[in-house]
């Protein structure tokens, strides 16, 4: 049990344009209007609408954050946005090691720790993310996965700066499938002791955010459960409707 803020994070992926900034304003418009939110509420939209929303949602509180980051701080990486240009954008937040990014772009362990690493380096939180693939969760490797993960992936210095974990099972993300309340609260129980063992009394400060498939109806239960300290949501994050809805179920 943890006396943690709960975090609720929306990460819109390669969707949403301008038109998005409609659904933020209409979060923006039920944040202000209902009882005051429980949890920090965190948007990591597209790289080019970034300013927009960190403009956008200050006066509601929402925070904006960016989807991954280079490790440098700048140079010859076309394509590529360094943390600080995420924070000059407004951004306080980044996701690092997506399961997507680390599928796609054969991020390691190392590439995404030396992500974290620059994001503290600009004074951006990281939302590290780790999580298993189906096959491995099957053969019962699903922790050993994830604390390797977590070891090669989260800076050594971490306990002096705030970062959060996301777990994400791969096969949970976009799938309507997820895991049973007792396999989250193993998994959960699991990355915390890791980070307790790691970082001593401040592992017991690091949210431990759930991801995969967190819709308005499973919402209450999951975030409910011991060590799970928020939420990164994906497709039920386009909605302001249906993300307001499981921000309220904190
Ligand atoms: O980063 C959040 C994401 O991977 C989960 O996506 O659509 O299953 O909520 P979704």
């Amino acid at each position: 049990t943890t006396t943690l803020t709960p975090l609720i994070a929306g990460n819109w992926k390669m969707n949403g344009g301008r038109a998005s900034l409609d659904e933020l304003q209409s979060l923006a418009d039920m944040l202000t209007t209902g009882e005051a939110p429980r949890a920090v509420v965190v948007v990591c939209p597209p790289a080019t609408i970034l300013a927009a929303v960190a403009r956008q949602g200050a006066s509601s509180g929402i925070l904006a954050g960016g989807q991954d980051c280079h490790a440098a701080a700048s140079g010859a990486h076309t394509g590529d946005i360094a943390a600080g240009m995420l924070a000059d954008a407004g951004a306080q937040y980044v996701i690092v090691g997506h399961s997507e990014r680390r599928a796609a772009y054969a991020e390691t362990d190392a590439d995404v720790r030396a992500k974290a690493e620059a994001a503290i380096g600009a004074g951006l939180k990281p939302i590290i993310c780790v999580g298993e693939i189906e096959a491995e969760r099957d053969s019962g490797n699903a922790e050993t996965v994830v604390a390797a993960q977590l070891a090669g992936s989260i800076p050594d210095h971490a306990g002096q700066h705030e970062v959060i974990v996301a777990y994400e099972p791969v096969w949970a993300i976009g799938t309507g499938r997820t895991p049973t309340g007792e396999e989250i609260a193993q998994m959960h129980g699991r990355i915390r002791a890791i980070l307790a063992d790691r970082f001593g009394e401040k592992g017991a400060a690091i949210r431990i955010l759930y991801g995969g498939s967190l819709k308005p109806q499973n919402a209450r239960e999951i975030l409910a459960i011991d060590n799970v300290n928020g939420g990164l949501v994906g497709g039920a994050s386009l909605l302001a409707k249906d993300f307001y809805t499981i921000i309220s179920a904190v």
